[in-house]
């Protein structure tokens, strides 16, 4: 067996490395989004509208939400928000952006695939909404968002398929970051599927799911 010894430096190591990559993540958004300007209207996605409307408000958690058009909103509607992000740079955006509409958000600045439900534990079985959109991580938010919603609550997740690499003006060029036919609802299989949907849209190509905590 091995003893703790032998295992901490390999644990550290992981926490480094885990570190090492948030950070790129973060530049990397961070450099994305520096030459971006507060966008001038809420143009918030059509498959959080069309969902979010027919559901009972609460509270809802935007994941990855970017410069927070799906969050502010879900604010407007009447849903109490809160949208996480790993750029400080889009998160400095997006507060601005809903200062401007007058919209009350809780943005959270932090990476989802590190220790987030670790130092976040006040948010488990907190939401009656989690919505994803364009954000496609496999390892972690299939164990984080069926531990976010409450019992009965809703998950709106839409992100590239792999159809969007066929296209000519797609700027995903890396297989990995798009879904194979039927992926999505195979990494929510914890949760019921309400609606799911492979769609090909005139801008993009996309998967589409709505599913719900039963207990
Ligand atoms: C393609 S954008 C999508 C933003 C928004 N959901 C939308 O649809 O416009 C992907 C977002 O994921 C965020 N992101 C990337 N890695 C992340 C991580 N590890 N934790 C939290 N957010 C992350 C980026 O900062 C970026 O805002």
């Amino acid at each position: 067996m091995l003893s703790y010894a032998t295992h901490q430096p390999i644990t550290i190591n992981l926490l480094f490395r885990r570190q090492a990559m948030s950070l790129n993540d973060r530049e990397r958004w961070d450099q994305k989004y520096s030459d971006r300007m507060v966008p001038d209207l809420v143009m918030a996605d059509e498959w959080l509208m069309d969902h979010a409307a027919k559901s009972n408000r609460g509270r809802a958690i935007d994941l990855a939400c970017g410069l927070g058009h799906n969050a502010i909103w879900l604010a407007q509607q009447g849903w109490q928000v809160d949208a996480v992000d790993i750029s400080p740079v889009g998160l400095s955006i997006a507060k601005k952006f809903a200062m401007i509409q007058s919209t009350d958000v809780n943005f959270i600045c932090a990476d989802l695939e590190g220790l987030f439900l670790v130092y976040h534990q006040q948010m488990e079985t907190s939401y009656d909404l989690v919505s994803v959109f364009r954000f496609l991580d496999r390892e972690h938010l299939p164990e984080i968002i069926p531990r976010l919603l409450k019992p009965g609550g809703l998950l709106i997740y839409e992100t590239f398929s792999r159809k969007q690499l066929d296209r000519d003006d797609s700027h995903i060029k890396d297989a990995r970051f798009t879904l194979s036919p039927g992926e999505l609802p195979r990494l929510y299989s914890s949760l019921s599927v309400v609606a799911h949907e492979e769609v090909d849209l005139s801008d993009r190509c996309v998967d589409r799911l709505l599913a719900r905590r039963e207990s």
